[in-house]
This record gives structure tokens, sequence and C-alpha cells, in this order.
């Protein structure tokens, strides 16, 4: 029995939050069709979209050389936007869907005499993004989108934590099953992007080996084990959540060349437990962070 998940309390702490992202991509437009256009973050500027009440924000650096892989490397599986209730979920797919219904008519009207696509958003020739499926995972309700450049995406809403169900491992039950999404829909008439009171729920990497990835996250980011039964895959959390970082092994070693785009920073909200807190005056919002750590065995860097 691992100490990690036998010691998991039973309350939920959902902090450190994951307040800030940073990519790499070749071109933001794209980008937006989902982030801003179909999932209704605010944009602030170009290339910075922050959530409607401030908790977290995307921020895209363009560099227009930065390539997209469309091979599954180590690095993002996905980011994954929390929503505070099963209506809201509701409400945001609807959204989204929504959005995929105009952007496919768009392209139907604009589609070139020889069959071809024309470029859909400034010279931007594949789909903006679209839906890759839904799934029943016990403790949460999810669907899985990708993005232009192919970063992955997930919406989610939690269970309530008093439905998790443990193995005598002390494992958190998770599974892949089949989604209700007539059910799921039929929560909410509205339409709405990702609301007041979501927040970035987890994070999910590819890694090259489970063990030495999770003797990095628990050394250095104080994460534990709640699950570690899952084929190829490993969860971990802050307190007593189901996981707030996934790693899996499904891309082996293969990496990403120098420079692709993606996710390359993580910027927590407060430091993680077990990490040394820093002289000086507490963080300010926008404040540059005060300690930084990584690459980690995705590739990421993480600052708080
Ligand atoms: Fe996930």
């Amino acid at each position: 029995m691992s100490d990690d998940i036998s010691s998991s309390q039973s309350s939920v702490d959902l902090s450190p939050k994951f307040c800030r992202l940073e990519y790499r991509t070749p071109a933001y437009e794209p980008l937006a069709a989902l982030y801003k256009d179909a999932l209704g973050l605010n944009e602030v500027e170009p290339g910075l979209l922050r959530s409607v009440d401030g908790g977290f924000e995307l921020a895209f650096k363009v560099l227009p050389d930065s390539t997209r892989d469309s091979e599954t490397t180590v690095g993002l599986y996905h980011v994954a936007f929390l929503l505070p209730s099963r209506a809201a979920l509701a409400a945001t797919l609807r959204r989204v869907f929504a959005a995929v219904r105009s952007a496919t008519e768009r392209r139907a009207e604009t589609a070139a005499p020889d069959g071809a696509r024309s470029a859909a958003v400034n010279g931007f020739s594949g789909p903006a993004f679209f839906i890759e499926g839904a799934t029943d995972h016990l403790v949460s309700e999810a669907v899985y989108l990708r993005d232009a450049d192919g970063n992955g995406v997930e919406l989610y809403a939690d269970r309530d934590p008093s439905e998790w169900r443990r193995d005598a491992e002390g494992n958190i039950a998770m599974d892949t099953v089949e989604l209700d999404m007539a059910g799921l829909l039929a929560s909410a008439p509205s339409t709405e992007g990702i609301c007041a009171g979501s927040s970035i729920g987890h994070l999910h990497f590819h890694v090259p080996d489970l063990d030495s990835a999770e003797a990095f996250y628990r050394k250095n980011l104080g994460l534990k084990v709640t699950q570690r039964r899952y084929p190829g895959a490993r969860f971990l959390a802050w307190g007593g959540y189901h996981h707030h970082l996934g790693i899996n092994t499904w891309a082996k070693d293969r990496r990403a060349p120098q420079g692709a785009a993606g996710l390359v920073r993580v910027r927590l909200s407060e430091p993680p437990p077990g990490a040394s807190p820093s002289s000086g005056a507490e963080p300010q919002p926008g404040a540059v962070p005060r300690r930084e750590l990584g690459p980690d065995p995705a590739g990421i860097i993480w600052s708080w």
C-alpha cells in the first residue's frame, strides 16, 4: 500500500491554484477561436485571455517559426477546466457545440469550387478546434477537445466528493465509461462560457517514465499519489482531491523538436506544500514569480 494513497485526506483542498499557463504558438487567432470565442474567456489583450472572475489566465506567445507536432510527444496531454457544477459544464458544452456548428457552416459556405477548404481564420487552413470525446470518470464527467495547435483541453465537472469511492488500497476509483451526454445537456438549457467559479482543475502530462516523474513531483511540488492502478498512468494531488496532476507514458519517449508549439510554463497561486517560502513581501497579482522550478519530466517550467 502506498503511503501517499493511504494518507490521503477525505476533505477536498483545491489549493494551490493553477493561476497562469503560458504557451508557445505559431499563430494566436486559431487558438482564440476556441479559448475566446467558444469557451468565453476574456481577451485582456491579443494573446492574453483571462477567466471572467480573474482566477486564471492563458498567455500565448506567438513565435511564427514554432511548429505544430501532429504526433503525441512528451509534454502537455491536456489542460482541464473545472466547471463549478454539472449545469455549468452543460451550458459551456452547448456554447462549444454552437461554435462548432457555426464554424462548420462557415467552412461549407466558403469551400473552394475544387472542394478545398478556404482558410478559416487568418490564413490558418485546419479546423480551429475539434471535439475529441466524452467520458464519465466516476469522480467527474468530462468532454475532451483539441485546439488548433494540438493542445488537449478537457472540460469537466466533479461529482460530489461524497460519491468518490476508494479501493482497499486507498486508490480513488476512476474509470473511463460512457458519458450520459443527453442527461448532462438536459441539466442546463442555457448557453454560457466558462463561468465565474471555474478553475484549472488539473493538468495532465505525457512523461517518459512514471516512477521518476512521480519522484520529481512528490519531491519538488509536494504532490501525493491518489491512483496508481490506471494502465500507463498515475494521478497525484494536493489535499484530498482526486488529482491535480495526471501523468502517463502513452507518448513513450517521443520528443517534440526544440521550439515546438505547446505549453511551456505553469504558474501556481502560492508555493506548493513543502516548498521553502521565499523571503520578502507576499506576492501581488501580476508580480513576477519568486521561485522557478524545472524543466520537469514533461519539459514544463513551474513557478509561484
Ligand atoms: Fe484529465
